[in-house]
């Protein structure tokens, strides 16, 4: 079969790497990938979210299946746009309909969804522009620090954690006042939740789902989760509180209720969820869902599965997922995530990456590089993954330091103790 997949970062070159080592696989295209996804198929270049133009080219290329890697084209609704179009309404599209993808496109929605379903979350309330004062009053009902989060997509910036009363007052009126424009339209206030996190994924064909391996990630951009948040720093998997007694509880109290609570509301949902979870006290709660996988989780959690993935999609579009088989490769894998200086505040594009040919222990991921006058080049914040397998997980990460020292650009950081609290 031919497969299009839609993205350019770490994630989809992992994704890429594993749909590409299915026998199934005539061809394989990536739109708009990147300086590594050329590895593993074709680029073409049309942006995830020009629908039209994806459908002339699944159409003209007889693409069997679409395989969507980031949550805004999901959001956007090209699941629907695909099933509306009688020329592509047969084509198998792996990712949740419009309707499914607000479970990540709105954290207002999320939060309701959990409560109608039971499925343990931290307490929370919704207000906008009407209720500013019924805001301030419940964030002097809560403890410090505040958890303030903007109803719609913002790339990651919309989680807010602050220290004081009085800095939590501020940013609820600044985040209604437009401060993520029409994103913080709507904000939720919630508990704050102390714990280690922990990122579960499934894909689901709408009535039965298979779980994934687990990840851990790494936000903050200084050691010891110090800094800014980051799209992630990297990611490790399995995580060792992740027992089999803990994902029997993720898997009793939120996966099934969440699969089964999508079905009974009609929600038409074939793809992955992302539970991004908490563990508080030995119980799993969910701090909230995304319509994708994670990155960097993606390129540690495609390491680990062992089985056809594309099987696995097939199983999604069809409806038997249940009649999949899923296998995990018992080794420990780690990602580290090298970034551009600067990043995540300003950064400069375009050095040139030399020493990647030169890693041989490693599997080298693309995320923000680029081709320019035949080299490859930086083109984002974050720029290379370096992916590794170990007997557990000190071996990979020793393999990761080891390879990531070979690859060079200017002013190229990474943390070095991705890892080491578990
Ligand atoms: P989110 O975008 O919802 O994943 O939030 C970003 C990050 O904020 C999470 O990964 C957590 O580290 C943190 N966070 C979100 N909600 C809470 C909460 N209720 N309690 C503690 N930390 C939270
Ligand atoms: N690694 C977190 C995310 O993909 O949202």
């Amino acid at each position: 079969m031919n497969i299009l997949l839609l993205g350019s970062g770490g994630r989809e070159h992992a994704l890429a790497w594993k749909i590409a080592q299915s026998p199934k696989v005539d061809k394989l295209y990536i739109a708009p990938g990147n300086a590594g996804t050329t590895g593993c198929g074709e680029n073409v270049a049309i942006g995830v979210n020009e629908f039209d133009k994806l459908k002339d080219f699944a159409v003209a290329n007889a693409v069997d299946m679409v395989v969507v890697g980031p949550e805004d084209p999901l959001v956007k609704g090209i699941y629907d746009d695909f099933k509306a179009d009688p020329r592509t309404a047969a084509i198998p599209v792996i990712g949740p309909s419009k309707a499914g993808a607000v479970l990540e496109g709105s954290k207002d929605f999320a939060k309701a969804f959990m409560q109608r379903h039971n499925i343990p979350t931290a307490r929370y309330r919704t207000f906008d522009g009407t209720s500013l004062d019924e805001g301030l009053a419940f964030l002097e009902s809560l403890k410090a620090p505040y958890v303030l989060k903007a109803d719609g997509l913002c790339a990651g910036k919309g989680v807010l954690i602050l220290p004081t009363l009085e800095e939590a007052k501020r940013e609820l009126r600044e985040m209604l006042g437009g401060m993520f424009g029409v994103a913080s339209a709507r904000v939720v206030i919630e508990e704050f939740l102390s714990g280690i996190e922990c990122s579960v994924f499934v894909l689901t064909d709408g009535r039965h789902y298979k779980i994934l391996p687990e990840a851990k990630d790494y936000k903050r951009i200084g050691e010891h989760d110090t800094g800014l948040n980051t799209g992630g720093m990297g990611s490790v998997s399995p995580v060792p509180f992740a027992t089999k007694e803990w994902m029997q509880k993720v898997e009793d109290r939120i996966i099934r209720p969440t699969v089964d609570g999508l079905a009974a509301e009609g929600i038409d949902y074939k793809g992955f969820i992302f539970f991004g979870l908490i563990n508080v006290d030995g119980d799993p709660m969910v701090i909230e869902y995304n319509c994708r996988m994670g990155d960097p989780e993606t390129e540690t959690v495609m390491l680990r599965l062992k089985s056809d993935i594309v099987d696995l999609f097939e199983g999604v579009a069809a409806g038997d997922l249940d009649k999949r088989g899923i296998e995990f490769d018992g080794r420990s894998a780690v990602c580290m995530m090298m970034v551009s200086g600067g990043y995540p505040q300003e950064y400069k594009k375009g050095y040139p990456i030399t020493g990647i040919d030169q890693v041989e222990g490693s599997i080298v991921f693309h995320a923000g590089t680029a081709i320019k006058d035949g080299s490859v080049v930086t083109a984002g914040g974050r720029v290379i993954a370096v992916s590794s397998y170990g007997a557990d997980k000190g071996e990979a990460l020793r393999k990761s330091f080891t390879e990531a020292e070979k690859i060079h650009f200017t002013d190229k950081y990474f943390r070095r103790d991705i890892g080491q609290d578990l």
